[in-house]
């Protein structure tokens, strides 16, 4: 099964929850996501039931990869139970989790009792006060990497790190973050700051090109490229000429990665999006709940994946949109 542009579909990163226990800037401004904000109510979300059973079809279709995202998807009660049966699904090879780490001293050991292969840890400064202003909540740098701690004794072996970085808020952050991972098994992974959703205040200005931070840390520490780990790996990879290990860039603004992405994404409450920056989510909700069989259910994806045409993060500069589906309800 392939979509206009010849992609096949791979990869399913599913939301289980549009909350979060951080407020970042980039992604939840607490102005906006207050005490008034209405989340989803739990009614509407997919229960972990309908999850497995859109897992099922997926896979069925070609998904070998699933991520599961948020919000912070640790705040979704029982989480293992819904792992553990994700696993279970006949052609799934992977499952990873993509968290801000705060709940992991509780759940890295469950989760990966329950089957989750991978762990990626967002963390965007070593110093306090920038990553308390960053995340919105002076939320301390200590309870993330308590976190990365928490995952490593509990079996993860390589964590990756993901650190947003934008230019009037973190930029110093780059060196530090560099510093501490390097000569660890974990790879740090410098994302681009993206027109995600519709209140981040995107601005060009403030985007930090991938090349610029490759510089920077390139001239303390010689770095080389490595060939991708499978075909349209997000992220561009380097390592240290001297063995410490492997950084990341993942450089949607400065050089899209749109002819490769085989990633279909489905909201805690059953949209599913064939673009990060789509707009119309696609309902599978309703119908799944009306009833209609799995083949009826797989008759739609195909056709939803058969007429998908999105290369957004090619087209940004000349075709802006608004309305987009908010950060916070996607997973990224
Ligand atoms: P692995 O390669 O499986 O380890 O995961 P990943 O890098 O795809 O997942 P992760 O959740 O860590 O995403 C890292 C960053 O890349 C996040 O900021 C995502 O929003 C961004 N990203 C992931 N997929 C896409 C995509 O299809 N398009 C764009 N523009 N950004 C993406
Ligand atoms: N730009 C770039 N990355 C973002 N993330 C969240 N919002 C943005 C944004 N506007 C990152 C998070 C997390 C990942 C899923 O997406 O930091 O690591
Ligand atoms: Fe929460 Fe992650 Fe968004 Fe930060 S980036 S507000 S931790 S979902
Ligand atoms: Fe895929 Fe859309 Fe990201 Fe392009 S912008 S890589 S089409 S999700």
């Amino acid at each position: 099964m392939q979509d206009t542009l010849g992609r096949p579909l791979r990869d399913l990163r599913i939301s289980v929850t549009d909350r979060c226990n951080m407020r970042c800037t980039y992604c939840m401004p607490k102005e906006i996501f207050g005490p008034e904000y209405a989340f989803l109510p739990q009614s509407e979300l997919l229960s972990f039931d309908e999850i497995e059973r859109v897992a099922r079809i997926f896979a069925a279709l070609g998904v070998c990869k699933l991520r599961i995202t948020g919000g912070e998807p640790l705040v979704r009660k029982g989480l293992p139970e819904l792992i553990q049966r994700l696993s279970q699904v006949p052609g799934i090879e992977d499952i990873a989790l993509t968290t801000n780490g705060l709940l992991l001293p509780q759940l890295a050991q469950p989760l990966r009792e329950a089957g989750l292969k991978r762990v990626t840890i967002s963390l965007d400064a070593l110093d306090d006060e920038t990553f308390g202003r960053m995340n919105g909540l002076n939320i301390k740098v200590e309870r993330v990497l308590k976190g990365v701690q928490a995952a490593e004794e509990a079996g993860f072996e390589l964590v990756k790190i993901n650190s947003v970085i934008k230019k009037s808020q973190n930029l110093h952050a780059v060196m530090d973050l560099a510093e501490h991972f390097r000569g660890t098994r974990h790879t740090l992974r410098f994302i681009e700051f993206m027109d995600v959703g519709n209140h981040n205040q995107w601005d060009m200005k403030d985007v930090i090109p991938s090349r610029d931070i490759l510089s920077m840390i390139h001239a303390r520490h010689p770095l080389e490229p490595v060939n991708p780990n499978y075909k349209g790996e997000v992220a561009k990879r380097y390592r240290y000429l001297d063995g410490q290990g492997e950084i990341g860039f993942i450089s949607s603004v400065t050089d899209a990665f749109c002819g490769t992405c085989t990633r279909a994404r489905i909201s805690s409450d059953g949209q599913i999006y064939t673009c990060l920056f789509g707009t119309l989510g696609y309902d599978l909700k309703t119908p799944l709940r009306a009833g209609e069989t799995d083949q009826e259910l797989s008759g739609r994806i195909t056709r939803l994946w058969s007429l998908r045409t999105d290369r957004y993060s090619e087209e940004r500069a000349i075709k802006p949109r608004e309305n987009k589906i908010e950060m916070s309800r996607i997973g990224g």
